[in-house]
């Protein structure tokens, strides 16, 4: 089973976003950094090109993801034109402090009283854009939530007297073009799943995490990874946790979505799901015809302010 959405309020979402883009000076992306490419949406790259808006691309969560991948990002990223990106936490008041500064550096045209720095923050959701929002407003604005978010309102923030935030609504979904992705969005909570799907993700998290930090596996359940495949781990945690269903046999039910739960609650360690490294690779070895579930773009709606699907795909260019 592979992971896709394509929630209706995609079209309108994006023809908001391409209008709102406009009026803005800086794009702030905010990208989850222990999957920044798969919680990106290359559509926000395709609107700022169109407009030739600068980014500030913030890889939030960094608490939770390995230092040395977003390291590597983060060298990535800044390679890119009109890309300025930076590594933060924004549950962490001392982080975004630093956001601000960033911004007028980004943008330095801007940030004057009579012409104020206005910024849009976009991303998937549950990469932290509502509280990378209150924590800069120094107030509640959005509503935070662990659940995949609904559709807000617009609304203009001013911060300070020289820079207006303009808050999108809704958001945009992310575009899952490789099956992986849906898996690693899943893992990580920026889109839901359902109890088969977390059999699923939970299998290709352990398989993941069995090639990339077996040592956090054994320091966290104690057992010994050598030999194991992903299923094998999830029984691991069943045995470990005592997760039997009636007959004896393991919950693996139970241990996948506890399995899940040590990972997301960063209980596991600090883990990221791709580095710049596994993303070429996973790119140099993508044949569209892969994934016969993925969209296609002749599903979507022809209602366009300007045709962005004409530009080039950023993930097939990258690297
Ligand atoms: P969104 O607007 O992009 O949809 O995301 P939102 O701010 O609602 O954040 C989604 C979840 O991610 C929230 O968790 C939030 O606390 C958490 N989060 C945001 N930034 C960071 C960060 O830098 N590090 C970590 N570890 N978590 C972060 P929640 O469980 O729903 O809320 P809460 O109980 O933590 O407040």
């Amino acid at each position: 089973m592979s992971i896709q959405w394509f929630p209706g309020h995609m079209n309108a979402a994006r023809k908001k976003a391409a209008e709102a883009m406009e009026k803005v000076d800086l794009v702030i992306e905010v990208v989850d950094a222990r999957l920044p490419q798969a919680s990106c949406n290359p559509m926000i790259e395709q609107l700022r090109n169109a407009r030739q808006r600068p980014c500030l691309k913030i890889l939030n969560k960094t608490d939770m993801a390995d230092p040395v991948a977003t390291q590597a990002w983060i060298n990535h990223y800044n390679r890119q034109k009109g890309v300025t990106a930076v590594a933060l936490s924004c549950k962490k008041p001392s982080d975004v402090v630093r956001v601000p500064k960033l911004a007028l550096q980004v943008a330095p045209h801007r940030g004057t009283v009579l012409k104020p720095l206005r910024m849009m923050i976009m991303g998937i959701p549950n990469v932290g854009k509502s509280t990378l929002m209150n924590a800069l407003l120094k107030k509640r604005v959005a509503a935070v939530g662990d659940e995949p978010a609904v559709t807000k309102t617009q609304q203009r923030l001013y911060l300070g007297n020289n820079m207006v935030l303009i808050d999108t609504p809704g958001m945009l979904w992310p575009k899952i073009e490789h099956p992986s992705d849906g898996l690693m969005l899943a893992a990580s909570h920026a889109v839901g799943s359902n109890a088969l799907i977390e059999e699923e993700v939970a299998t290709f998290l352990a398989d993941l995490l069995l090639q990339r930090y077996p040592q956090l596996l054994k320091a966290r359940y104690g057992f010994q990874t050598e030999g194991m495949d992903g299923v094998a781990v999830v029984e691991g945690v069943a045995a470990k946790r005592g997760f039997r269903l009636k007959g004896g046999d393991y919950d693996f039910e139970k241990a996948a979505h506890t399995f899940l739960q040590d990972y997301r609650s960063g209980a596991l360690g600090r883990i990221s799901l791709e580095t710049p490294e596994s993303r070429a690779e996973l790119l140099a070895s993508y044949q569209p015809t892969d994934n016969p579930d993925a969209l296609s773009e002749d599903d979507e709606d022809e209602e366009e302010e300007y045709d962005w699907r004409n530009a080039p795909d950023p993930r097939g260019s990258r690297d």
